[in-house]
């Protein structure tokens, strides 16, 4: 997969990009990335890419000009121009169900805005506006490192076999992920549940299913709310902690 990201500051990204998980991705070729200076498509004398807005208001505003320039002149991949994603604040809401469908594009392009904003006519020329939380960052820098985190994890041997996206917490199950022990049995006290301790698989499996659903109920009431359960199932959640 290739993805190019575009800033004003794209070497923010650089020490993210070099450690782990991501950084054995890039170094084994399953996913390219790309540095795009949106700067260098400024036309003008001082290379500025920003102005006042009109309308007043403070700060500056991106202007459309070297930004979309920086669009057009991405190449393609395998024939195809690349998925333009922009961050903003003001985008749809980024989720596990926004990765696994990024995830499967051969190129993608993370368009990371500064300033207090973009001149709107730029979001014609991108695909879709994501955000990756209600929460206002200095820039897109992080939100593109946040999805192509998200992204890269998915890319077929990225992480090897081990990796389940059905039990994860946002997997296709829409709970959170079942509390996880490993040894030693006890820790300061506290032991590792015993009904994990035994290896009854289904008894395992309904513990961890209780769990979840507890968990999700308390954690994210939106994503329990989603969760059909039957009446049965609703009353063994409210009971007992299964054994
Ligand atoms: N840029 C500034 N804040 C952002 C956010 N929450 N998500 C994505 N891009 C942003």
């Amino acid at each position: 997969m290739d993805v190019h990201v575009l800033s004003l500051f794209p070497e923010m990204l650089h020490g993210f990009l070099r450690a782990s998980i991501v950084g054995r991705a890039l170094e084994e070729e399953r996913v390219r990335v790309h540095d795009v200076q949106i700067r260098s498509y400024s036309t003008n004398k001082h290379r500025t890419v920003d102005d006042t807005p009109y309308g007043g208001g403070s700060g500056m505003v991106m202007a459309a000009p070297p930004l979309v320039a920086a669009i057009e002149s991405l190449p393609g991949t395998e024939g195809m121009r690349p998925h333009v994603i922009l961050l903003t604040p003001s985008g749809r809401l980024f989720t596990q169900r926004d990765a696994e469908r990024l995830a499967t594009l051969p190129a993608i392009a993370l368009v990371c805005g500064r300033y207090e904003g973009m001149d709107a006519r730029v979001t014609a020329y991108v695909d879709e506006e994501l955000s990756i939380g209600d929460y206002v960052l200095t820039g897109g820098e992080l939100g593109a490192a946040v999805i192509l985190d998200a992204v890269v994890r998915l890319l077929p041997g990225v992480l090897g076999n081990q990796h389940s996206s059905i039990d994860e917490s946002h997997g296709r199950s829409g709970t959170l992920e079942y509390p996880q022990y490993t040894r030693p049995a006890v820790f300061r006290d506290v032991a590792v549940p015993l009904v994990l301790q035994k290896g009854d698989h289904k008894k395992i499996a309904l513990w961890r299913r209780w769990h979840a659903l507890r968990r999700t109920r308390t954690r994210r009431p939106d994503l329990f709310a989603a969760i059909a359960l039957t009446e049965r199932e609703q009353k063994w959640l409210d009971g007992e902690e299964p054994q």
